[in-house]
C-alpha cells in the first residue's frame, strides 16, 4: 500500500468484480443500440477501460476534458477538450471516477441533450452523496463512499495517484 494512503476502500478485484456486474447490465440495457461511451478526463480513464471490457456491444468511444469553477455561477464549466464526434441521435453512456457535488455531470449531460443526444446516462465508479449539490443520479453507480478524499484507480490529488490499483482514503496530513 502507498505511504500516503489512509486506508484502501476497494481493491483492484472487487472493482473488477463490479465492473463485470456493471458491464453485463450495460449490455442488457443497450441491445440493439448505438452506444457511445464517453470518459471524461482524465480521472475516469482506468474505470473506463476496465468497464469496457465487459460490454459486448459494439461501443464507441470519446473523451472530454472539462474543468468546473465554483462561485457565484454554479455549474458553469470550461471544456478544455471537447467531443471528436457529433453526439446527435446518438445513446449516451457518460463515464466518470466519482459522482461528488453533481456540477460537472449535470452540466455535461445537458449540454449532450441540448446538442440532440437520443439518451444520456451516467455511469460512475464511485458515488459520494453526501456531497451532492444538485439533484444528478447516474443509472450505473460502482461504490457509494463515504465523504472522505479519495485517490487511486483514477482519481487524484495534485495530479498524483491516479495510477494505484485500488480506491482509498488519503491521509489527511497530505491535504490539511
Ligand atoms: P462534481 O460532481 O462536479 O463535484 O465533480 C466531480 C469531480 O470532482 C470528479 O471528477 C473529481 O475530479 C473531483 N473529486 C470529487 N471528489 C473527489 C475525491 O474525493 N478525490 C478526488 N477527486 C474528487
Ligand atoms: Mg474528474
Amino acid at each position: 500500500m502507498h505511504k500516503d494512503v489512509e486506508k484502501i476502500l476497494y481493491t483492484h478485484q472487487e472493482i473488477t468484480k463490479k465492473c463485470q456486474e456493471l458491464g453485463k447490465k450495460i449490455t442488457d440495457d443497450y441491445q440493439g443500440k448505438e452506444l457511445v461511451l464517453i470518459g471524461l478526463l482524465k480521472g475516469s480513464v482506468p474505470f473506463l477501460a476496465e468497464l469496457s471490457k465487459y460490454i459486448e456491444l459494439d461501443v464507441t468511444f470519446d473523451y472530454m476534458d472539462v474543468s468546473s469553477y465554483d462561485g457565484a455561477h454554479s455549474g458553469s464549466i470550461a471544456i478544455k477538450k471537447d467531443l471528436d464526434q457529433p453526439v446527435s441521435g446518438k445513446d449516451i453512456l457518460l463515464v466518470e471516477d466519482i459522482l461528488d457535488t453533481g456540477k460537472t455531470l449535470t452540466t455535461v449531460s445537458a449540454m449532450l441533450k441540448e446538442q440532440g443526444a437520443k439518451s444520456v446516462e451516467i455511469a460512475t465508479m464511485l458515488d459520494k452523496k453526501e456531497g451532492r449539490l444538485l439533484p444528478i443520479e447516474a443509472k450505473y453507480i460502482g461504490f457509494d463512499i463515504p465523504n472522505a478524499f479519495i485517490i487511486g484507480f483514477g482519481l487524484d490529488y495534485n495530479e498524483k495517484y491516479r495510477n494505484l490499483p485500488y480506491v482509498g482514503i488519503l491521509k489527511e496530513e497530505i491535504y490539511k
